[in-house]
């Protein structure tokens, strides 16, 4: 039999021991200890359903870096955006290509298409889960904390949307303490917020400085993501007491960092003297959405 493929869709539902993997690889890439071609011939297809810089440029470079090609699809340009199905999409890309990246809206259509295909899918960010960008914050932590995330006491403030779903994963996976703070009604993923509890201590609160206090990483996102445009007005409002500002980062722990996926909007969720400050290390995380992909892709593609 055919050993099943694998695909990058929900860290909580890939081994720990393997994300620790590609943790180490990530460093030994950005390191450069780790160089050359080996996708050499090889062909990424990536279809962006929604808008991006970061993963589409770092996949995309990615690929170049590791001697591999990529092609973006969007729905402008392609028949799945004039509503070819995503199973036919899946069987003919497969034949083509060596692997799939897909950022869409629902977590479904991923999974679908990871089914249909015969070649890796990764997921690039659906509005469940964004599982690139949160292994690239974990990286960022081991740069600044070390290899042992068990310890950290991490801190989300803001929407519970598919990052906060994402840090819930993370912490399930390796039990580190996570406070959320979010205002009521706009909580992270009921499923997924339980099973993070049922492997590590998490807890959900109203308090952006308690959430805070003690914490190695404070992180947040923006009020409204993508595909939520028309709730802005209404979010800013829900939202007023959840900005990462001075006062809240006084409160984490001495050696704590600043985190944000990008993009930012300053003024809303996070000041511009925290993201542009001495603890943001939003830029260096940034640059480590390079190092992950290339590890994610030479472990699926290579
Ligand atoms: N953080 C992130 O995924 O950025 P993009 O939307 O620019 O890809
Ligand atoms: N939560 C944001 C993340 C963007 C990278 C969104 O989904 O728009």
């Amino acid at each position: 039999m055919e050993p099943r493929k694998r695909d990058f869709i929900d860290i909580a539902e890939i081994e720990t021991c393997y994300l620790r993997r590609l943790l180490e690889l990530t460093g030994r890439l950005k390191s450069g200890e780790l160089s050359g071609r080996p996708l050499e011939g090889r062909t990424l297809a990536m279809i962006f359903r929604k808008s991006s810089t970061r993963t589409r440029v770092s996949t995309e470079a990615g690929m170049t870096q590791l001697g591999g090609h990529a092609i973006m699809i969007s729905d402008r340009d392609s028949q799945i955006g004039r509503g070819e199905s995503v199973a036919d999409t899946a069987k003919v890309l497969s034949r083509y290509v060596h692997a799939i990246l897909i950022r869409t809206f629902g977590h479904d259509e991923v999974a679908q298409l990871a089914r249909e295909a015969s070649v890796p899918v990764i997921n690039g960010l659906t509005d469940l889960l964004h599982p690139c960008q949160v292994m690239a914050d974990l990286y960022t932590a081991v740069e600044e904390f070390g290899e042992d995330l068990s310890g950290l006491r991490i801190a989300w403030i803001g929407d519970g949307n598919n990052m906060a779903n994402s840090w819930l994963n993370a912490a399930y996976k390796f039990g580190f303490r996570l406070r959320i703070a979010c205002p009521e009604g706009y909580g992270p993923d009921p499923r997924i917020l339980a099973r993070a509890r049922s492997g590590a201590d998490v807890e959900v609160l109203r308090s952006p400085v308690e959430a805070a206090t003690g914490a190695h990483v404070v992180t947040t996102d923006v009020w409204a993501s993508m595909g939520q445009e028309d709730e802005q007005a209404v979010r800013e409002v829900a939202f007023a007491g959840f900005r990462v500002d001075e006062d809240v980062m006084a409160q984490a722990d001495p050696s704590g960092i600043f985190l944000h996926c990008l993009p930012a909007h300053r003024g809303e969720e996070v000041t511009a003297d925290v993201i542009d400050g001495p603890r943001s290390r939003v830029f260096q995380e940034a640059e480590n959405r390079l190092h992950v992909i290339k590890a994610i892709l030479l472990d699926l593609v290579g």
